[in-house]
């Protein structure tokens, strides 16, 4: 036990044997001989209270005495030292609150407080003297106050007694007085009072369980559940000094799945008043520094951060001085926050009258995050993360996870010099896309403003480095990278426009390592950043073939295909249209076969896959004004003229069942296409997913691809060019004509219309390249005349004249068995007729004869005013749809008519009827009849024509 606690005792035996016997006195009061009582500070007070004199009794002095008190009452004391009184001059005055009315705790009110010196830098603070307070039940400290106070300063005790004791030396050889002046008021609270140390009763606060034996040092456990202060001692009134306190803080449940953090810190500034606010001459008044580190020079007061519960833990932060805390956190579930308080200091001042308040108080809190975030670092040491791409393949990719994500700095404190480490590992066709959303760090040093001198290797507070691969691509000191801030205000119902190259990171290989580093750890620098990653998966099917995203897949004979997974090909990474295409090539003797899986053309596509009535085939039918988004499907005959053949643009029409497509040539393109993407759209919802196949099947062996003066096709096949159609192409400057049998219908037809076609073959002719749907005729007999229908290439008619020689593509839709034929033409226009086209009167220009493709020529259909090579005319074979090229006034002989007439032969067909219809109907009934007949077994024979298109995989 320290001497001053002996002494307390001592002197409470001896007051208590000096109370006279006389009428009951209360403690707090002094019984006057008279029989008065009279406040316990009226002894020796100067001023005759009693009335007798007896409490001003000669030599008498307020020292050594013990004073008592009730709540509510102020008293006020001041000790004088008489001249003659001896040196070293010693005063112990004890307060003790005596419980109930008599209070809990003692409130000491320094008015006037002068003792000797303080010399803030020498060994011996307090060399002239100093007062001490010491409590009962507290060990003693030993720290001293001495010098000449600014103002009044307050004291709150821990217990009911405490002692001041005020000591001064003979003031040396000089012999000058010790400068003295000592007053001062005190009161008595009850504890229930005491709200700002002990909280209200309804909600008190948390303050810790004190350790035996010590003055301060505290434990706090579970702080989740109540609120939790660390204290300074004899808060809320000035510390003692020379004290230590250990406070160490535990959370001991965790909830599974979570990790915990303690987090310390005090924003207000009353509640922060530590031994010297900072003088902010020349700074900017606003700011609010602190002083930390190397600034805690010498004998300061500090409180030290460990991270973790023991003082061989890392120091998260040293602070010794500033009106606010900013945050400190641990990494894990334990924190130790030691306060110490040097040895000499003079009484600090109350900051005001309205805020008595000295010392200070902590808030803690316990924070939880998810144990498997990247918001801490699980090695104590090491700040180190792995952000690992799941596989691209993976079912993940398409709900995002492990391929995209955010990350945000540790969101504990890190202790200083420490470099976190964030390496990205993505897949080998991976990118890693990186955008800072956020990215501050702030000087809150006063140290920092005022200029250092650099010791440090790196001369940064914080440094920010990215590597891609081996090389560096950004490296920041005390600045922040670029920035992609506008995106900080997207969230899941918003998608804000996509981060450009200048405002984010993209490498050029697999990996991306980050490197922050902090220099005063980020408690007292704070240093943060917030950033969204992605791994793009560059990776595509095949090989290139020019566009971005165009492949070729030619050696493979079986494969998945999926749509590209790189988000800069989409409205996320900046897209406006998406167009890939893939081109399929099978070889000799085989076919393409392709599954398709699943198809997704964003939220909302504006179409409809709808299945066309003529050819049973999917298409699609985009609402008036929808963007445009499908997958489409064309074979490739001849290179050139891609044949659509399958169009999906809807995410339904796979929902239930995959759908196959084989193709009747070699060559298959597929089109993904996606135009005014916004914002949110990328793989995840515009995607597809097929599996493809080369099959074996025979080459069509016939050559369909046309040209000359003219020719007759009859509509049906091998099985093997099943689903091939015919080519025919005009020389330059030739227009071209065809005819054949039936009706008209129309492109796009409502049922209705389609089901007035009594069969449901069609023929379909496309002209240009690419080839463009331009009539589909209802078949009918060939060479039923009054069903014979004409088509002339565009230019015909007057439209500007095709880049190209014109064309047409014929396709055969043979569904069911039924014949079908077409002839052709290549022609040109008689000059008169070209003439009259041009609106140019007939003999305005000279006679150059030759005039776009013709002068009035020799051979001519009058029927089509059109004129033919001379090739066909009167080659036994009609032309023109009358017959005219072999009429008898132009051909002259009849034997040609016969030789006309090759019976079953299918080359000769349709025209050749026509023609002998015109010239001699009974000949021709006879061999109509026959070729009839012929027709009907080649039809049955050949049941199968047309592409094969199979609605599911079982069929
Ligand atoms: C108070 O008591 C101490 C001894 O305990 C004594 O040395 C000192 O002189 C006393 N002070 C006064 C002013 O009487
Ligand atoms: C002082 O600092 C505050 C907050 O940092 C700032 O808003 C203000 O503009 C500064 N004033 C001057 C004069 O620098
Ligand atoms: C990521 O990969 C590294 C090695 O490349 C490995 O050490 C680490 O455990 C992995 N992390 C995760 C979360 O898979
Ligand atoms: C910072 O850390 C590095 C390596 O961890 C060490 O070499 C260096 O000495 C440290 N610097 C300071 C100032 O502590």
């Amino acid at each position: 036990m320290s001497p001053w606690l002996c002494l307390v005792m001592v002197m409470l035996a001896a007051n208590f044997r000096g109370i006279s016997p006389g009428p009951a006195c209360r403690i707090s009061e002094f019984p006057c001989r008279n029989g008065r009582c009279v406040r316990l500070n009226a002894y020796c007070d100067g001023t005759d209270d009693c009335g007798d004199v007896s409490d001003e009794p000669p030599f008498c002095t307020v020292c050594n005495r013990t004073y008592y008190g009730d709540v509510g009452k102020t008293y006020e004391l001041k000790v004088s030292k008489q001249p003659d009184a001896k040196y070293p001059f010693l005063c112990h005055l004890t307060f003790t609150a005596n419980g109930q009315n008599h209070g809990d705790i003692i409130q000491l009110i320094f008015d006037e407080f002068k003792i000797g010196r303080y010399e803030s830098t020498a060994l011996d603070g307090c060399p002239d003297g100093y007062m001490q307070l010491s409590e009962l039940g507290r060990p003693f400290t030993g720290g001293s106050w001495c010098g000449a106070a600014a103002g009044p300063a307050a004291y709150y005790s821990e217990t009911a007694t405490v002692t001041a004791t005020v000591k001064l030396f003979p003031g040396g050889a000089a012999a000058e007085p010790v400068p003295f002046a000592y007053r001062l008021r005190y009161r008595f609270f009850a504890r229930r009072e005491a709200v700002v140390r002990f909280g209200s009763p309804a909600a008190p606060l948390e303050r810790g369980q004190i350790a035996p034996g010590t003055y301060c040092t505290r434990q706090f456990e579970e702080c989740y559940r109540k609120p939790c202060r660390l204290q300074s001692p004899n808060y809320p009134g000035m510390y003692p000094r020379n004290v230590s306190c250990y406070w160490s803080l535990r959370q001991k449940f965790v909830p599974t799945c979570k990790h915990a953090m303690i987090s310390v810190r005090q924003e207000a500034v009353h509640k922060m008043q530590m031994k010297r606010s900072i003088n902010l001459a020349g700074l900017n008044k606003t700011e609010r520094l602190l002083k930390a580190w190397r600034d805690c020079t010498g004998e300061r007061d500090h409180l030290i951060f460990y991270d973790g519960g023991s003082t061989n833990d890392a120091v998260l932060a040293k602070y010794c001085g500033g009106d606010w805390l900013p945050r400190v956190v641990s990494r894990g579930p334990e924190m130790l926050v030691a306060f110490h308080s040097s040895p000499f200091s003079i009484p600090l001042r109350s900051p005001s009258s309205q805020s008595p308040l000295r010392g200070f108080e902590l808030d803690v809190e316990v924070v939880f995050v998810d144990s498997d975030s990247m918001d801490f670092s699980r090695h104590p040491i090491d700040c180190l993360f792995y952000i690992n791409a799941t596989s691209p393949d993976s079912d993940e990719v398409w709900t995002g996870r492990g391929r995209r994500g955010r990350l945000s700095s540790p969101k504990h404190s890190l202790p200083p010099n420490t470099t976190c480490v964030y390496r990205f590992q993505g897949y080998p066709e991976d990118l890693v896309w990186i955008s800072f959303i956020s990215y501050s760090h702030k000087a809150l040093l006063l140290e920092e403003r005022m200029g250092r001198n650099d010791t440090s290797s790196y001369g940064c507070s914080t440094r920010i480095k990215i590597w891609d691969g081996l090389s560096v691509i950004e490296d920041k000191c005390d600045e922040p990278p670029k920035l992609c801030d506008h995106s900080a205000l997207s969230n899941a119902s918003r998608t804000t426009r996509p981060c450009s190259k200048d405002e984010s990171y993209l490498t050029i290989g697999r990996n991306l390592m980050i490197q922050h580093y902090t220099e005063d750890g980020t408690a007292l620098h704070p240093a943060s950043f917030k950033l969204a990653y992605e791994f793009v998966d560059t990776k595509l099917a095949g090989e290139p073939a020019g566009g971005r995203c165009d492949r070729v897949l030619r050696r493979q004979h079986v494969g998945d295909v999926l749509s590209p997974k790189n988000v800069f090909l989409f409205g996320r990474g900046g897209a406006k249209d998406l167009d890939c295409s893939y081109r399929f090539e099978a070889g000799r003797d085989e076919r393409v076969r392709l599954t398709f899986y699943n198809a997704s053309f964003g939220g909302n596509p504006a179409c409809e896959t709808v299945v066309d009535a003529h050819t049973g085939r999917h298409s699609c039918e985009f609402y008036p004004g929808g963007r445009v988004a499908e997958l489409s499907v064309f074979e490739l005959p001849w290179e050139g003229y891609p044949v659509p053949k399958l169009c999906l643009c809807d995410n339904s029409t796979l929902a239930n069942r995959p759908l196959v497509f084989a193709s009747a040539s070699r060559t298959v393109e597929l089109r993904f296409t996606a135009k005014d993407m916004n914002v949110s759209d990328d793989f995840t919802v515009i995607h597809f997913h097929l599996l493809f196949e080369l099959v074996k099947m025979d080459d069509c062996s016939e050559d369909r691809r046309l040209g000359g003066y003219g020719g007759d096709v009859r509509l049906d096949s091998e099985a093997s060019c099943a689903g091939m159609p015919w080519l025919v192409e005009a020389r330059h400057n030739r227009s071209l004509f065809l005819l054949s049998w039936g009706a008209f219908l129309p492109l796009k037809p409502r049922i209705e219309e389609a089901i007035r076609c009594p069969s449901s073959n069609r023929i379909l002719v496309y002209s240009g390249r690419p080839p463009k749907l331009v009539r589909v005729v209802c078949p009918a007999e060939p060479g039923t005349r009054p069903l014979a229908v004409h088509v002339f290439s565009d230019e015909w008619w007057g439209e500007p004249p095709p880049r190209r020689p014109p064309n047409f593509l014929v396709e055969w839709i043979g569904a069911e068995a039924g014949a079908a034929a077409f002839s052709w033409l290549e022609i040109s226009r008689p000059r008169s007729s070209l003439m009259h086209q041009l609106q140019v009167p007939a003999n305005a220009s000279g006679n150059d004869s030759d005039a776009a493709g013709g002068g009035e020529c020799a051979h001519k259909c009058p029927e089509l005013d059109a004129c033919i090579g001379a090739e066909l005319w009167c080659d036994g074979k009609d032309h023109c749809p009358s017959g005219y090229d072999e009429a008898e006034a132009n051909c002259g002989a009849a034997a040609k008519l016969l030789n006309a007439l090759p019976l079953g032969a299918a080359a000769a067909a349709a025209g050749a009827a026509v023609a002998c219809c015109a010239v001699c109907g009974a000949v021709c009934a006879v061999a109509r009849r026959s070729r009839a007949r012929h027709r009907r077994r080649m039809a049955k024979k050949k049941l199968l024509a047309g592409p094969k298109l199979l609605d599911g995989l079982d069929s």
